[in-house]
């Protein structure tokens, strides 16, 4: 049980590189373990969700280094070269290890069993069998569609054409990997853009997949060569620091080598929307990815109507853009939010018990939240295990009238093990207690 107790502070000050993107973390280890040849991966995430990929294919026959530094070093096995496990895969909290596996799995010749920890049971996963279904795989879920799954391999995969019913990067990235083993063409349709490094690390590696529109279209025909990986520092993680320099008074944090997909920053343009100060300096790109550093200082924040079009753009930074929405003058309204109740929490609604708890006017929606901003108190508030919840009401702690304890925050080891380090050397009053 670990317990952050957070005090109002003056203010965040100074330069920090926080670690590698965890989405790409996941991707560079699947892809370089299917490559032909030796990949070798730079700023590489080691915290436990992407440790649980690189540990399933190590299961799964892989050679892989230990991370050191970010670096790793993946021996490739080819697109045919996997080995069954003996014993279940254990994914801990990863919902991205467990969809993008169910799909890279569902085409090998063996059959295997992944699992997870409490809140990785309890996430939906029939948003992936189902279509996996229909390209002809075998995976049993809980009567719930929950985990664990068990694969039936040796299964004839055919290609389909599919219209995601949610936008997912996971799911979408799912059916693309099960593509790479399917007969014909497998076309995934998006409602709306999401992440898309699944394609452009499968076309780094070598792999075809094309974009039309919407529409990513794969087949079985490519093979992966090695490649290397340059992994930016993850926009997802820097999103606390662009929070928390917005809302704490005389601050001015530099933020390097931030990874800027355009899939991936709607958190900075909800934050400008709002009145942030962020400026974007020496944009580059860095292996086929768009990297900036990013200067952020103190603003007086206003509320606004988040643009349903930028939610899947910020999905993951919702718990902490509710804390900026409940430091900024005026109403904030967010809908077409309701994939946030499937996270590693429901996001919806443990955010705004925390924020009341904090006597912030925050009220649910069914697809998203109305914050009226104000001041906040402190007050003891419950992550419910996820990590971004956790993180996300340390940072309120720089405007609370007193202390914040946050509750149960061992899993910000899941994809931001150096969050107290940081946080404390660029001037939060965070004391971190394990019990
Ligand atoms: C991810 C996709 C998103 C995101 C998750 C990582 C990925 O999930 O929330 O943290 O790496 O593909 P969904 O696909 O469920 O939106």
């Amino acid at each position: 049980m670990i317990t952050f107790v957070v005090q109002p502070s003056d203010g965040l000050n100074g330069t920090v590189r926080v670690p590698g993107d965890k989405s790409m973390s996941h991707r560079s280890i699947m892809l370089g373990a299917l490559a032909e040849g030796v990949t070798q991966v730079k700023g590489f995430l080691n915290a436990e969700d992407a440790m649980s990929t690189l540990k399933a294919f190590r299961a799964m026959g892989v050679e892989i280094s230990d991370p050191v530094d970010g670096n790793v070093t993946i021996h490739g096995v080819g697109k045919q070269g996997l080995k069954a496990p003996n014993a279940p895969l254990y994914l801990g909290n990863s919902g991205t290890s467990m969809r993008l596996l169910s799909g890279l799995l569902a085409g090998q010749n063996f059959d295997c069993i992944l699992t997870g920890d409490e809140s990785l049971s309890s996430r939906p996963m029939r948003r992936v069998t189902e279509p996996l279904a229909l390209m002809g795989a075998t995976i049993e879920t809980q009567a719930n569609g929950s985990a664990p799954l068990k694969i039936t391999g040796s299964k004839r995969l055919k290609g389909i054409d599919y219209v995601l019913p949610m936008a997912s990067a996971q799911v979408k990235s799912c059916l693309l990997l099960a593509g790479m083993y399917a007969s014909g063409e497998t076309k995934v349709t998006e409602p709306a853009p999401t992440r898309d490094h699944t394609e452009r690390m499968l076309n780094g590696f070598g792999y075809p997949v094309q974009r039309s529109g919407r529409q990513a279209t794969i087949n079985s025909n490519g093979q992966l060569t090695a490649s290397n990986i340059d992994v930016p520092s993850d926009i997802s993680s820097a999103a606390f620091f662009l929070v928390g320099a917005s809302i704490a008074k005389n601050s001015e944090v530099t933020l390097q080598h931030v990874g800027m997909n355009p899939t991936r920053t709607g958190v900075i343009d909800i934050l400008k929307l709002m009145g942030a100060s962020i400026e974007i300096l020496n944009p580059r790109e860095v292996g086929g990815e768009p990297v900036a550093d990013l200067r952020v200082t103190s603003s007086e924040l206003k509320g606004i109507v988040i643009p349903e079009a930028l939610v899947p753009l910020a999905i993951d930074e919702f718990p902490v853009l509710f804390i900026a929405a409940a430091c900024a003058s005026g109403q904030t309204v967010l809908t077409g939010a309701e994939e946030l109740r499937v996270k590693e929490c429901d996001r919806i609604q443990v955010m705004a018990e925390g924020l009341q708890t904090l006597n912030v006017d925050a009220t649910v929606t069914e697809d998203g939240m109305i914050i009226n901003g104000g001041q906040m108190s402190g007050g003891e508030v419950q992550s419910h295990d996820d990590h971004r919840i956790a993180m996300a009401f340390s940072m309120a702690g720089l405007r609370a009238s007193s202390a914040i304890t946050v509750q149960n925050c061992a899993n910000v080891n899941t994809s931001f093990p150096e969050f107290c380090d940081l946080a404390t050397s660029l001037g939060l009053q965070l004391t971190s207690t394990e019990a």
